[in-house]
């Protein structure tokens, strides 16, 4: 019986649909708790609590309900998104975490995770193999929030003690959940595409390589460094983590291999700037060196499971996909 009880928020988005049932399949239905703005679109086992985490005292009531002794905080407006409401993204961003933090201090939870991003990069950072730490100076108020997010966590950490822990993910490209409003959402969209026999018009240039990973190894790097002994976390800001890197072109022509009709053309909108700010690769070496992460998806392994994915669920699919904006 597992002592663990787990508040997911931000449960219904792209990782927090996938992170929620891999803790519930490692966890317990029961121990793992769901919460979001609203109901999720599809009904799904287990118990979900309607939050906005802006609300303290409901999220409290929450954690005091349930006994909650972690939480993965996945609350946030993404990178395309943010640029559209600045002032919300800063206070959704940072207010939560707050909110979260404050909470956990007060509530004695044992572990809070925060998911950081690339995004806390900006031009000046070395574009290759960027190190763990480095100039950052983030260009978009996403990853200014994330940044400044990063800082506040290490701070409840050296001043409270409290055992937060993060990671800094590339792009993340799934097929059982959509991507909420990012700027690397081009690497899930193109795939409902080639699946469905039509062409890509791609919203950054041919030649923007950014870093991907596939939702399975964005998950288990989650659990392997929330479950990772105390002693071997020695980093409170978001740890690098590299998957792999690549342009659209090169993303086509892997999916080309499989299905040689599929065409893309270009059309780059304000999200190029965006991505121009970030950077191409990441070292990862600490992750490595600290709690032995290590990626297991390649360019090629993430298409076949992509297209055969999208593929088999091709029928109850459409749904979720027209209600989705990819901006
Ligand atoms: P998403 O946009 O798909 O999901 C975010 C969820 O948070 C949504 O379901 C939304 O309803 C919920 N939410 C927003 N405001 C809320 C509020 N006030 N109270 C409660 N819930 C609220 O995002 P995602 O892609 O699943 O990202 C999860 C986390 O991972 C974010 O913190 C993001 O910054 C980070 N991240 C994601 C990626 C990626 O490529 N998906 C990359 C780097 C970092
Ligand atoms: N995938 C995210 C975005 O594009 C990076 O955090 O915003």
């Amino acid at each position: 019986m597992s002592k663990e009880k787990i508040l997911v928020i931000g449960a219904n988005g792209q990782i927090g649909t996938a992170l929620t049932q891999s803790l519930r399949q490692k966890y317990g239905t029961a121990n793992v708790i769901a919460s979001d703005l609203n109901t999720p679109l599809r009904s799904v086992i287990g118990i979900f609590e309607k939050l906005d985490v802006l609300d303290i005292e409901r999220l409290r009531a929450i954690v005091l309900k349930y006994g909650i002794n972690q939480i993965y905080h996945l609350a946030a407006i993404l990178s395309a998104k943010g640029e559209q409401n600045p002032r919300q993204t800063w206070d959704v961003n940072m207010n939560a975490l707050w909110n979260v933090l404050e909470i956990a201090r007060q509530e004695h939870i044992s572990k809070v995770y925060y998911p950081s991003t690339i995004a806390v990069f900006g031009p000046q950072t070395p574009k290759e193999n960027c190190p763990q730490f480095t100039t950052m100076h983030p260009s978009t108020i996403y990853g200014i929030s994330k940044q400044a997010g990063e800082q506040l966590c290490e701070y409840y950490f050296r001043r409270f003690g409290l055992d937060v822990r993060s990671l800094r993910y590339p792009g993340i490209i799934s097929h059982e959940s959509l991507p909420g409003g990012g700027t690397t959402d081009y690497a899930v969209d193109i795939f409902y595409k080639a699946v469905d026999g039509l062409a890509y018009e791609c919203f950054l240039s041919q030649n923007t390589r950014l870093p991907m990973m596939y939702i399975d190894d964005a998950i288990r790097a989650t659990i392997e460094l929330m479950e990772a002994p105390k002693e071997k976390i020695k980093n409170r800001y978001g740890y690098n983590l590299q998957g792999v890197s690549f342009s659209p072109t090169d993303l086509a022509a892997e999916i080309q291999k499989q299905l040689p009709n599929f065409s893309i053309s270009y059309k780059p909108d304000f999200r190029q700037a965006i991505a121009d700010s970030w950077v191409c690769s990441l070292d990862d070496s600490a992750a490595k060196e600290d709690w032995g992460w290590e990626a297991k998806f390649d360019l090629a392994r993430i298409c076949t499971e992509m297209l055969t994915n999208l593929q088999a669920r091709k029928s109850d699919r459409h749904n979720e996909y027209n209600e989705m904006t990819f901006l």
